[in-house]
């Protein structure tokens, strides 16, 4: 594990790396903003149910006995999570991870009790790595587990699961937070003027059809030997919507013109942006609600 930001590059990481979006000032700004929407929809950045397993935030934790709480976000994008962490808990060491931190502000930039380091999360864990952990989270994963099928997309899923499992201290607790896409609908200003929109309702048939491993994590959890699963549901606020839904279509035309770039598929999806687009002045839009996972992992748990 890398003890301090030590990539700051516009250059992913050398290992392999299979992300559809992209990491240039575009992608990072939009994850930057992505994280205040979701902070406002959820009301919090740790959930209370594991924010209440740690010790007070004073006196700080620091001599041998009792170190300060450790805590890692995986895939942790541009590190905005764990920036606001450190706000709320500068007693605890912050760990992140992410296949590459190309996104992230220089280490100097950041709180000193954040740490960043490259990993891919379908490698195996350093052994520094293993069991140090209080708390595991990750957020907004769903391009890299998505499958072609259900099965494909839970199988990925259990994996992931496994991985993070290592890195808990027995005890430890789990967050995973995601989009529940197989539940987005559209969500019309005045629903008795019916706003035609042709190209949304494509668009949210398909939608329908991923991401059913999502409403499964709790069953994933268990079968990677987890307890007190829970899935948690965060609706799409009114007044949000529309903001979630800009930002979402920035990330298809960043997948659009980056990795389906050339592509036919890239050309139908930039076309489905620009109607959608203009679909949505109607007050009309696609919302798709949120889920929080918690789990923790039992206290006599092997590695
Ligand atoms: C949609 S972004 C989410 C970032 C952050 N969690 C957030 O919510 O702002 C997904 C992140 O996953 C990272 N990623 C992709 N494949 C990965 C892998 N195999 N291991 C670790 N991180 C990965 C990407 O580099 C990207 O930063």
């Amino acid at each position: 594990m890398a003890t301090s930001a030590s990539k700051y590059s516009d250059q992913p990481s050398p290992k392999q790396d299979t992300y559809a979006l992209g990491r240039d000032f575009r992608s990072a700004s939009r994850l930057g903003h992505q994280h205040y929407l979701w902070h406002e929809t959820l009301g919090f950045h740790l959930h209370p149910l594991i924010a209440n397993t740690l010790p007070p935030v004073e006196p700080p934790r620091s001599d041998e006995k009792s170190p300060p709480p450790r805590i890692a976000d995986i895939a942790c994008g541009s590190a905005s999570w764990l920036r606001s962490v450190a706000l709320s808990l500068p007693h605890t060491q912050l760990n992140g991870h992410d296949i590459s931190l190309a996104q992230c502000p220089p280490h100097q930039w950041l709180p000193v009790n954040i740490t960043l380091g490259d990993w891919d999360l379908f490698s195996s864990p350093t052994e520094d790595m293993l069991e140090r952990f209080d708390v595991v989270h990750t957020r907004l994963i769903f391009t890299i587990v998505e499958g072609q099928t259900e099965d494909e997309g839970l199988a990925t899923a259990r994996r992931v699961v496994s991985g993070l499992l290592k890195l808990l201290k027995p005890g430890g607790w789990l967050q995973w937070d995601e989009l529940d896409v197989a539940r987005s609908f559209l969500l019309r200003a005045d629903p008795a003027a019916e706003a035609p929109a042709p190209t949304m309702e494509r668009f949210l048939s398909v939608l329908k059809q991923k991401g059913k491993w999502v409403e499964r994590l709790v069953e994933v959890m268990e079968e990677t030997g987890m307890q007190e699963a829970r899935l948690w549901r965060y609706e799409e606020r009114k007044d949000l919507a529309k903001q979630f839904f800009e930002n979402n279509l920035m990330k298809d035309e960043e997948m659009a013109n980056g990795a389906l770039r050339g592509t036919e598929e890239g050309r139908r999806l930039g076309d489905t942006v620009e109607k959608m687009w203009d679909e949505s002045r109607e007050g009309v839009v696609v919302c798709t609600p949120k889920v929080v996972v918690t789990a923790t992992k039992p206290k006599g748990a092997m590695r």
